[in-house]
């Protein structure tokens, strides 16, 4: 019998990819469940995405260039642009896959269901793991050494509630359902969160070149946004310009938060187009557009802040007396991180969605470092 530790990986996005070959390094006996029956997690892009299955829309872009988002131990090819559509992040990850040898390690159609410590967890530090095949909906259960959960962070979907919103006649939808502007034309949308996913819609559904097109396109943002374009000083990647060791180490955080928000806005005056904030640049999730500025120039966006209510056919914007009519919203607020296999006090999501852990990865409290919460993104 081998003697190797047993290591299960849940989850095939680019964290599990990682996560297998980590094991394998290790000469660990690793495997992979993946609940759908492809690799990639949310970059394979899907036609229809919901929470069980969601995924990129079909013009998204990384915001990161390739340069900060590259495996360490496997750049991507020098004929890769610098920032890469959707296929081409997958097509990366496909290469990493190969070279590593780490698509023999995973099986498709296994949900993870329900983990638990094992009855001897106290000794070994072992889990019982309920899994369901998804194709025939049999469970079964089975025991690992270790655990590395790699279900991903952007999977369920948040919709705040507003005043009125049940009364509203108007067709809405959050952000994760959005896949492109097909259906949109003439309609008056109104998108509510200036994040990465609110400011990638807007741009992509505001055409100033054909305005009767898509008539109107508002752009909600509750306390203003931060907009840092990709291009940045001496034509670098944005991420490759400020993620220097002298800005980030020498210089005091203060002093560069200053100096970062004078260069953002004399790429764009924030105030002037209605989106200034008055949090620190660095408290928020950095929004990537290099377009979003132009829409707001030419008017194919309409920045506004905050929707007080809704009404039966628009919404009241915050400081505004009349409704405006808005035929389509689109919630781009965000996302739950959630854990559905297991419980609070084996994997907790703390305030302001946040998982705490030691060293970015295990559980503080548990017994034993058998259980890993693995999550790979740079922005
Ligand atoms: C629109 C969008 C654009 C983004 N762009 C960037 C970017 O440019 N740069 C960047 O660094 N980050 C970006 N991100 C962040 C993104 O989350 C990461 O890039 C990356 O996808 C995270 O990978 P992951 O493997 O952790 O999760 P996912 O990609 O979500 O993969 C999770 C996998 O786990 C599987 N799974 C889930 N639950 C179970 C279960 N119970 N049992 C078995 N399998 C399960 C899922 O089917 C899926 O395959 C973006 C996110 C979104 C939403
Ligand atoms: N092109 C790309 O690469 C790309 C595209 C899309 C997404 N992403 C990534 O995917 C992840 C998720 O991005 P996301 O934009 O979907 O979500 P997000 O980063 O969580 O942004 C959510 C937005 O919704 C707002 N919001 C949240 N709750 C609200 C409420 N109750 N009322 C009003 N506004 C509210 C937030 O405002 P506050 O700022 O005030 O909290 C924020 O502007 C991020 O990591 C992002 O970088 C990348």
């Amino acid at each position: 019998m081998s003697t190797k530790k047993r290591i299960l990986v849940i989850g095939a996005g680019v964290s599990g990819l990682t996560a297998i070959k980590a094991c394998k390094e290790e000469n660990l006996d690793v495997v992979c469940y993946e609940k759908s029956g492809e690799f990639g997690g949310l970059w394979r892009y899907h036609e229809n995405s919901d929470d069980r299955f969601p995924s990129i829309m079909k013009s998204t872009m990384s915001n990161t260039s390739k340069e900060m988002s590259a495996f360490s131990d496997f750049p991507p090819p020098s004929e890769f642009p610098t920032y890469l559509h959707h296929s081409t992040v997958l097509k990366y990850f496909e290469m990493y896959a190969e070279n590593f040898d780490l698509l023999g390690s995973i099986t498709y159609y296994q949900e993870v269901v329900e983990i638990i410590p094992s009855e001897d967890y106290g000794t070994t530090g072992k889990w019982l793991v309920k899994v369901r095949n998804t194709r025939t909906d049999e469970s079964r259960e089975e025991i690992f050494d270790g655990l590395m959960v790699c279900n991903g962070h952007h999977g369920y979907h948040y919709t705040p509630t507003y005043p009125n919103l049940a009364l509203y006649s108007g067709k809405n939808l959050h952000s994760s359902r959005y896949k492109s502007n097909l259906g949109m034309e003439g309609r008056r949308v109104l998108i509510i969160g200036a994040g990465n996913s609110g400011v990638d819609i807007a741009a992509e559904l505001a055409n100033e070149k054909i305005q009767q097109c898509f008539q109107k396109v508002y752009l909600s943002s509750r306390r203003g946004v931060w907009i840092y374009p990709r291009l940045f000083d001496k034509s670098k990647p944005m991420d490759v310009s400020l993620h220097r060791r002298y800005n980030v180490t020498v210089l005091p955080s203060s002093y560069m938060e200053k100096k970062l928000e004078k260069s953002l806005n004399k790429k764009m005056d924030h105030k002037k187009f209605g989106i200034k904030p008055y949090h620190p640049v660095t408290s928020q999730t950095p929004t990537v557009s290099d377009e979003i500025q132009y829409k707001l120039l030419t008017g194919a966006v309409t920045a506004k802040k905050d929707v007080k209510e809704f009404s039966q056919n628009g919404v009241l914007f915050d400081g505004e007396e009349e409704i405006t009519p808005i035929d389509v919203v689109i919630f781009a607020t965000g996302f739950y991180i959630k854990f559905p296999f297991l419980t609070d006090d084996i994997l907790r999501v703390g305030k302001n969605n946040k998982v705490l852990l030691y060293k970015n990865m295990f559980p503080p409290q548990l017994k034993h470092h058998t259980l890993g919460n693995v999550i790979i993104a740079s922005i």
